[in-house]
């Protein structure tokens, strides 16, 4: 039976709320590289608002990974999408993931998952992140039927061959899409 004592132990996230009441409600922890943000991550982010009282989206700083748009193209592309909705808030990081959410007062990883296809990859590295950090949580939410087949990767190559992606992407990355490929 689970002792009182560790029923009441602290969780991470806990410091943050009892120093900042501004700051108190659960947060989860959306990583990824969004390159650039889809119709797909903007849903899971609102129906993460749904389980979660703040979602910060994290940018992961990553060198290895050949972008289309900058970090701070990216993150300005989230801000506005999301700049009517205070609860959403949009950081950069490098490094490990499960100190950066810690560090933002998290209590989950938050992640979609489209698929089978999604699965490996992801399972692999939640439970990375759990040996890492088991106080943290990873909450996948299956992807609307809608956009199951909505990836940055596709998005990008289909844009780049002149095809149609506005109704994959939100107004403000079809601009940039189109800005970019006009260059
Ligand atoms: O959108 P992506 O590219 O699938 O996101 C991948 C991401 C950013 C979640 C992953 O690369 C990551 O967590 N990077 C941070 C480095 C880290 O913590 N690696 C160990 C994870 S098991």
């Amino acid at each position: 039976m689970t002792s009182l004592p560790a029923l009441h132990r602290a969780r991470a996230g806990d410091a943050v709320r009892a120093e900042n009441p501004l700051r108190a409600g659960t947060v989860a922890f959306y990583p990824g590289s969004f390159d650039p943000l889809t119709i797909g991550h903007v849903n899971i982010v609102e129906r993460g608002l749904r389980v979660f009282d703040r979602v910060v989206m994290a940018l992961a700083h990553n060198v290895n990974k050949q972008a289309m748009f900058t970090l701070e193209e990216r993150r300005d592309h989230i801000r506005e999408v999301f700049a009517h909705d205070a609860r959403v808030s949009v950081t950069v990081f490098e490094g490990l993931l499960v100190e950066a959410a810690v560090a933002h007062g998290a209590t989950a990883v938050l992640r979609g998952l489209r698929g089978v296809a999604d699965f490996e990859y992801e399972f692999q590295m939640s439970t990375m992140n759990h040996l890492l950090a088991p106080e943290l949580e990873t909450v996948f939410m299956m992807t609307e039927k809608g956009h199951f087949f909505v990836s940055s990767q596709l998005v990008r190559e289909v844009a780049s061959l002149g095809g149609d992606v506005a109704l994959l992407v939100p107004a403000p990355v079809l601009a940039a899409l189109a800005a970019r490929l006009r260059k």
